[in-house]
């Protein structure tokens, strides 16, 4: 894999094709830390098109972290209505509290100290607020990298380390996010859309002709 050809194909295509999404305002690395949480953690379960919605009325509902710390429980859960998972607002109002206390956590290890907030979530909410060297691992992810390198049953840790040797260390939250909706909306799970991806010259799947054999169904 040439990775840095690789690197400056996903990067181009994400400066032009990135999605709008209202927590993407702001500056490469710069972007408020309190919109980024939230939308890390509703989007944990939730698809982006439906999370929305809820993104919206929790961010009127308190714009804030302090606005979340103030707030009763009864409010936070009110607000995360239909989202499902409610431990999540459980835990992001709790961790709202020692932030509005202690200040926002100013790398990835002080972000996976918080209630609620583990690896994929620290990894994202750092890359994308500070542009700290950490690659998200979730399942668009592991299924682009399973696809470029034509690997049937990723393991966790092969992810960790493929997406640790891609990640791109001048841009990682660009990075990130360029992954993320390069899975969601090109390298798709049935309907790969090949003809669009702009790393297709790089993917061993696309070379074999079936991209959809990666990653194999997980066997339960
Ligand atoms: N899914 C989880 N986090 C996301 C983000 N920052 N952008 C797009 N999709 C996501």
């Amino acid at each position: 894999l040439d990775v840095p050809a690789f690197r400056a194909a996903l990067l181009a295509w994400f400066d032009a094709h990135a999605r709008p999404l209202p927590w993407r305002a702001g500056s490469e690395g710069r972007r408020d830390p309190y919109r980024v949480w939230v939308s890390e953690i509703l989007l944990q379960q939730t698809q982006v098109a439906r999370g929305l919605t809820y993104y919206d009325r929790f961010l009127t509902a308190f714009p804030t972290v302090q606005a979340l710390a103030a707030a009763p429980e009864a409010a936070v859960l009110k607000a995360w209505e239909g989202c499902g998972y409610y431990a999540r607002a459980r835990n992001l109002h709790r961790a709202a509290k020692l932030v509005a206390a202690q200040g926002f956590p100013d790398s990835y290890a002080g972000w996976l100290a918080l209630p609620g907030v583990g690896p994929y979530t620290a990894a994202a909410i750092s890359s994308l607020t500070r542009n700290e060297a950490r690659a998200v691992n979730d399942g668009n992810v592991r299924r682009v990298l399973a696809r470029v390198h034509a690997e049937t049953t990723p393991t966790d840790r092969w992810v960790q380390a493929r997406a640790d040797d891609l990640l791109d260390p001048a841009r990682p939250g660009a990075w990130n996010e360029a992954v993320m909706d390069l899975g969601a909306t090109v390298c798709t799970p049935r309907r790969p859309d090949c003809a669009r991806c702009p790393v297709s010259a790089h993917c061993c799947a696309f070379r074999q002709g079936d991209p959809t054999r990666y990653p194999a169904p997980k066997v339960r």
